[in-house]
């Protein structure tokens, strides 16, 4: 397995570091465009594979794409990340011109690529890659869901005061702080439902907490948060390497699932060694279901800017 992580910056050397403590990768190239940056932390990070116990080599490109050829999956964490008080939509019109230029020049070294969106707005850049890439539609994945989901998570377990190992969660929608979907009807802590185990308010502290994880995170660090993205997106390569077939929300590009026609958005969906092996049209309540299709009109108008 090779693996190819676009951005050398906080979330894409946060990714880089855990597919490598991993261990399941024989290769990973990090690109970045400043002189001598992924280098720099190819190198630091290889300096760590005798106290982490890793075999997996690591390789730094200042923009040469031919270091990454024959990737079976790269990730694209390039562009500017949101500074406090910024949306991700804010992001687009210099991220979109660099997600399509990065993705054509890995496209030209590794043409069967399963690609791995990061850079925001995430749900809007996934639909670029994958309707401008040609690439067939289960190659093309948004990360979004699997961190958020992971924010829930930690939201819920702090408001039951429990480990978060016993918590299972869900959120589904776009990767943007209005958008998000956070499945709290569906949550539970060893099966039991959460709103057997916490009240309406606190349910909805959680829920409002989780839709801004990022935000707040922006605003703590002053840039947007690296460890949990890097970690989200190790464990999503890791099911593609591993053909585990582990179910993720992420951004997938939908055909009439969900009742939803070109767009990508964030579906529980099954991850293997293709890619998006299978979505899950999972039940949802009429609430949950008002609360996705107001979201992928919200995702609809950030992509309406693409055109301009
Ligand atoms: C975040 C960025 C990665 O939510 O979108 O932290």
């Amino acid at each position: 397995m090779k693996v190819t992580v676009v951005g050398a910056g906080a979330v894409g050397a946060s990714a880089a570091e855990y597919i490598a403590i991993k261990d399941f990768a024989d290769e990973i190239v990090i690109l970045d465009i400043k002189e001598g940056f992924a280098e720099g932390k190819a190198m630091d990070l290889m300096q760590t594979s005798s106290l982490n116990g890793f075999d997996s080599k690591i390789v730094g490109t200042t923009g040469d794409y031919s270091k990454t050829a024959n990737s079976n999956v790269a990730v694209i964490t390039s562009g500017i990340p949101r500074k406090p008080g910024m949306t991700r939509e804010e992001l687009i019109g210099i991220n979109a011109g660099i997600v399509k230029d990065v993705t054509k020049n890995l496209l030209e070294h590794s043409p069967d690529v399963i690609i791995i969106v990061v850079s925001n707005p995430m749900d809007t850049l996934a639909y670029l890659v994958a309707t401008s890439s040609g690439l067939a539609k289960n190659q093309v994945i948004g990360m979004g869901g699997a961190l958020d989901s992971a924010r829930f998570k930690y939201r819920l377990a702090e408001a039951m005061d429990c480990p978060t190992s016993e918590i299972s969660a869900m959120v589904i929608g776009g990767h943007s702080d209005k958008g998000m979907v956070p499945l709290i009807e569906k949550a539970s802590r060893n099966s039991v439902p959460v709103a057997e185990l916490i009240s309406v308010e606190k349910r909805q502290e959680v829920v409002e907490a989780t839709k801004v994880g990022g935000a707040t995170l922006t605003k703590l660090l002053g840039t947007s948060a690296w460890y949990a993205p890097g970690a989200a997106i190790s464990e999503m390569v890791k099911a593609i390497a591993l053909d585990s077939k582990k179910m993720f929300p992420c951004s997938c590009f939908l055909e009439g699932e969900y009742g939803l026609n070109d767009i990508c958005i964030g579906v529980p969906a099954v991850i293997g060694k293709n890619g998006v092996e299978k979505i899950l049209e999972i039940e949802l309540s009429d609430a949950e279901k008002e609360k996705l299709v107001s979201s992928a009109e919200a995702v609809r108008k950030t992509n309406g800017l693409l055109d301009e």
